[in-house]
């Protein structure tokens, strides 16, 4: 967090958190600040993590704080005139037939599956890791273009489908090559994770953590996750092509 102008409006909120000013009299940084999603870490780090704060203020308190927060990030990151971003397609897939129909209904409850302000909807697909990505059809199979983002959610779970996980990210950066991949992986076991990266190496992938730690299970203002086993944020990328064909 380098830029000086966020930064100070940070400390004045944090200043005024710990001293329990009342939230809507908070002095809450500005929209373009609240989007930046260092400043969203620095946030939930410095304000909620009560594993690293000494003395947190009251939980009551924190929940009506956090409400206030999630509701201007979210009027900040829906404030697409402002920046002139938005989402051109977004689908949601899985390789079982049961679980696309489960997430065609819980799309469908949250009221997502028809047009939002900006013309996008969310639309389900199955798609089966491993198999071949088909770019002259990808339209007309998934109703969008080749995606710019993969958010893949728990699916380095068993070592047995790594290879073919690993298979379909070629595929996309092949159809895309500037694709930024984000795996939200749920660390049961740390083998079975260290082989997903080892099939990035192999596949000439480059990644990285991401520094963005859970929320608490009772700061939770949904997405609702359980904490009792770590989750971790990694972004894979196509590794760009060395100017040194010997280098590593
Ligand atoms: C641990 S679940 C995670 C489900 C969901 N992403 C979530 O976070 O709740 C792993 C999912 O990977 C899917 N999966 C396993 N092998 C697959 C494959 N070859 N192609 C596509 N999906 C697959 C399974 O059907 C399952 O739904």
């Amino acid at each position: 967090m380098d830029n000086l102008r966020n930064v100070s409006q940070l400390r004045i909120l944090q200043r005024q958190y710990f001293q329990l000013v009342e939230p809507h009299l908070l002095r809450w940084p500005d929209d373009a600040t609240l989007k930046v999603p260092e400043v969203q870490s620095w946030l939930f780090t410095n304000l909620f993590d009560t594993d690293r704060i000494a003395s947190p203020p009251p939980d009551r308190y924190q929940h009506r704080v956090l409400k206030v927060l999630i509701s201007k990030l979210e009027a900040s990151i829906n404030d697409t005139e402002e920046d002139h971003l938005a989402v051109a397609g977004i689908v949601a897939t899985d390789g079982d037939e049961a679980v696309v129909d489960a997430i065609k209904t819980n799309i469908f409850l949250n009221g997502l599956d028809t047009n939002d302000s900006t013309g996008c909807q969310v639309r389900t697909a199955a798609l089966k890791w491993g198999w071949p990505v088909d770019a002259t059809t990808f339209s007309e199979d998934y109703g969008m273009e080749a995606p710019d983002v993969l958010l893949g959610a728990d699916v380095t779970y068993d070592k047995s489908v790594i290879p073919r996980l690993a298979a379909t990210l070629r595929e996309f950066f092949e159809l895309n090559p500037a694709l930024q991949v984000l795996i939200s992986a749920t660390i049961r076991n740390e083998q079975t994770f260290e082989t997903f990266l080892n099939a990035c190496r192999r596949n000439g992938f480059s990644f990285e953590q991401i520094d963005f730690p859970p929320v608490q299970e009772h700061l939770q203002g949904g997405p609702f996750y359980p904490t009792s086993v770590p989750i971790q944020i990694w972004r894979v990328t196509k590794r760009q092509a060395a100017k040194d064909p010997f280098a590593y």
